[in-house]
């Protein structure tokens, strides 16, 4: 059965949208506490709604739980995650307010728990070499790009995502050297480990990210937070009307052929 939850990134912590709304609360994770999930109701489809930097954004991305998030929603029962992030643009046609169906990232984090393999005397052992081609989620992937196309919103099919430590913003010698040499074409915080981890534990993943600044490569542009919370408001009501559509859309396919797949390449993985 196909149970769907939303990460809920900067600016889409809290959406009013779900209907029933009521907080759940799941037992300590092995790798201790995950952050607020809730269960709400869009378009009559039952989903998770987990807000990565907790309730009121105490969470940077460093401090964000990512395998407890992940574990705690895996055990819920959820089989799809539908990611969203503010991000920065490192290239002019990535306008802010565009939503980006991100299709690949450049891992620049240093700091953080990159598997659930191995990492918790009380979680599971061994070490999984998973593949990261392709990084997102292709099945699900596709039907957000499907989506999108028949809705009245501003995005891009594809973006390889930098993913920074943070919390600060990179420096100009940074930004120019992601958009420049690196080729990425957005910036975000929280991608890593998430996507990966998620792969891990056999859920299907797609982030959709949310253009908000045009990071600080381009002559008289800044990043700042007023700047991505101002612009997140206006991206965030372009979100839920594609996560409107696409709910319904994800929770009807049927996913045997897609979850075979993945679980036969997770479990090829583990050493
Ligand atoms: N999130 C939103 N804007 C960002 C930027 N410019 N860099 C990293 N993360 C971001």
């Amino acid at each position: 059965m196909t149970r769907i939850a939303i990460i809920g990134g900067t600016g889409l912590e809290d959406p009013d949208v779900f209907q029933d709304k009521t907080e759940v609360s799941v037992e300590n994770t092995p790798w201790g506490e995950a952050s607020t999930i809730w269960k709400g109701k869009l378009n009559s489809v039952e989903v998770f709604v987990l807000s990565r930097h907790g309730k009121s954004h105490e969470l940077s991305p460093s401090q964000v739980n990512y395998c407890a998030n992940l574990w705690a929603l895996k055990q819920l029962g959820v089989t799809h995650v539908i990611a969203t992030t503010a991000c920065g643009s490192l290239r002019e046609e990535y306008a802010p307010g565009d939503l980006v169906v991100v299709s690949d990232y450049i891992d620049m984090t240093k700091t953080r728990t990159y598997t659930h393999f191995g990492t918790s005397p009380t979680g599971p052992k061994g070490i999984a070499h998973v593949p990261a081609k392709p990084a997102l989620d292709e099945g699900l992937r596709q039907m957000v790009i499907k989506v999108m196309k028949d809705t009245d919103v501003s995005f891009k099919e594809n973006g390889t995502c930098v993913v920074i430590e943070g919390p600060r913003f990179s420096t100009l010698a940074e930004s120019k050297m992601y958009s420049s040499f690196f080729g990425g074409d957005i910036v975000n915080m929280t991608l890593s480990p998430e996507a990966a981890i998620a792969k891990e534990m056999k859920l299907h993943y797609a982030s959709i990210a949310l253009v908000t600044d045009y990071d600080c490569w381009k002559e008289s542009e800044e990043v700042s937070v007023e700047k991505v919370l101002k612009q997140m408001k206006t991206n965030a009501r372009n979100a839920v009307k594609v996560l409107q559509k696409l709910i319904p859309l994800v929770a009807e396919k049927d996913w045997t052929a897609e979850r075979n797949e993945l679980t036969a390449t997770i479990d090829g993985s583990v050493m």
